[in-house]
């Protein structure tokens, strides 16, 4: 295993949930550190002792640190990042922002995250092209390159599906839609703290995430990343003082939206999260991101070879090079399965005929072998 045991006990000893339940549900959302609320508590301390002038001594740094740790965390520059609400927010403002012209057609996939479609879903002008995955775990690229033409606007789908953990080859989807003259929108909120992120050289126009699931940070914020040679042709229908070249000219004759992706911004970020987020993604990156990664790998590996020796139906992709910390085991009662597992102090999730098995970085193998085995007592 990549890490020793001196080393994850820790790391463990940063997540004080472990010490109480077995947590494996972090593609929901990562569990919090100390290091986090350590940010918290600073965040707090400077509310109570300085108030307002707390955000020009600390806390703007802080966004500034925020938007270039999760920019390197997504193999993007920090001027081209943003901080927005949630995901949803981030997709609305720039499915929005693009010049339309004739094309009118958006190519999403039936395993995406259903509010990436609903951006276009309420837009009558929109033609929304929903693939159909072949077995319910993936979509292939040629099916992609089948209905993009000149008439797609974008092309919207996901890095990591949330319901299956599949990882799709987000180069060839940006290539895809390149080819066609769209846009390549990834909703990445499954991948980064799991898998590797390198938007820029995946060639992504647009790629959304945020801190809550793999990067323990918390909710009420989202990262959106656009690639710096297409921020200029975008522009934004909901904006705010955040995206204005100068947000202190209080000036609204003369409005001008910055040159780098805070345009994008819609106002005062949630600072509390902010800091969480600092906390959540040093705890991680003290063990090494690399090691991470190799290590949600491992666990993912031993879960399902554990899942197959006991003859549990898996809904994951058997190609390791596809397949991420997102394990969907098939149960005829999951969510009565997840409430009697919660009541043995185990954490999972559930989807529609699925149970949901998430080990992270911090989780052991014993942890591992104890959910396959309470699964197991529930069938
Ligand atoms: C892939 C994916 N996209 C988006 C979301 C949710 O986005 P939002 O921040 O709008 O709630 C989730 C889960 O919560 C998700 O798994």
């Amino acid at each position: 295993m990549t890490l020793n045991d001196d080393e994850l006990h820790r790391l463990r000893a940063r997540f004080p949930i472990l010490g109480r339940r077995n947590y494996l549900n972090s593609c929901s959302l990562g569990a919090l550190s100390v290091d986090a609320e350590a940010e918290l508590d600073d965040f707090k301390d400077h509310w109570h002792r300085m108030g307002a002038s707390a955000w020009y001594e600390h806390w703007m740094g802080k966004l500034d640190t925020l938007r270039a740790e999760a920019a390197g965390l997504h193999g993007a520059q920090p001027s081209e990042a943003a901080l927005l609400p949630s995901t949803s927010a981030a997709l609305a403002v720039v499915a929005d922002a693009v010049p339309q012209g004739e094309r009118n057609r958006v190519v999403c996939t039936e395993l995406d995250f259903p509010t990436l479609a609903y951006q276009w879903r309420v837009k009558p002008e929109i033609e929304l092209v929903v693939l159909r995955s072949p077995d319910g775990i993936r979509i292939d690229p040629k099916q992609f390159e089948e209905v993009v033409d000149e008439r797609t606007l974008f092309v919207a789908t996901s890095h990591v599906f949330f319901s299956t953990g599949y990882v799709q080859d987000i180069t060839a989807l940006a290539r895809i839609a390149r080819e066609a003259g769209a846009w390549s929108l990834i909703d990445g909120y499954q991948a980064p703290g799991q898998i590797p992120v390198d938007m820029t050289g995946a060639g992504v126009d647009m790629y959304t995430s945020g801190p809550l699931k793999w990067l323990c940070g918390g909710p009420g914020l989202s990262y959106l990343f656009v690639r710096q040679d297409r921020i200029a042709e975008l522009h934004p229908r909901f904006t705010s003082w955040f995206a204005a070249k100068d947000q202190f000219a209080f000036d609204f004759e003369h409005f001008e939206f910055r040159d780098d992706a805070r345009r994008f911004e819609l106002g005062t970020p949630s600072l509390p999260t902010v800091h969480l987020a600092l906390g959540g993604q040093r705890a991680l990156a003290s063990v090494g991101w690399d090691r991470v990664f190799a290590r949600v790998r491992e666990l993912t590996d031993h879960l399902m070879g554990r899942c197959d020796e006991a003859g549990l139906t898996l809904r994951t992709s058997r190609d390791p090079a596809r397949r991420s910390g997102i394990v969907m085991v098939a149960h005829p009662d999951p969510k009565g399965a997840v409430a009697h597992l919660d009541a043995m102090d185990i954490v999972v999730d559930h989807r529609p005929g699925h149970v949901r098995i998430s080990p992270h970085v911090y989780n052991t193998v014993d942890e591992v072998d104890r959910v396959v085995d309470a699964l197991l007592g529930t069938l």
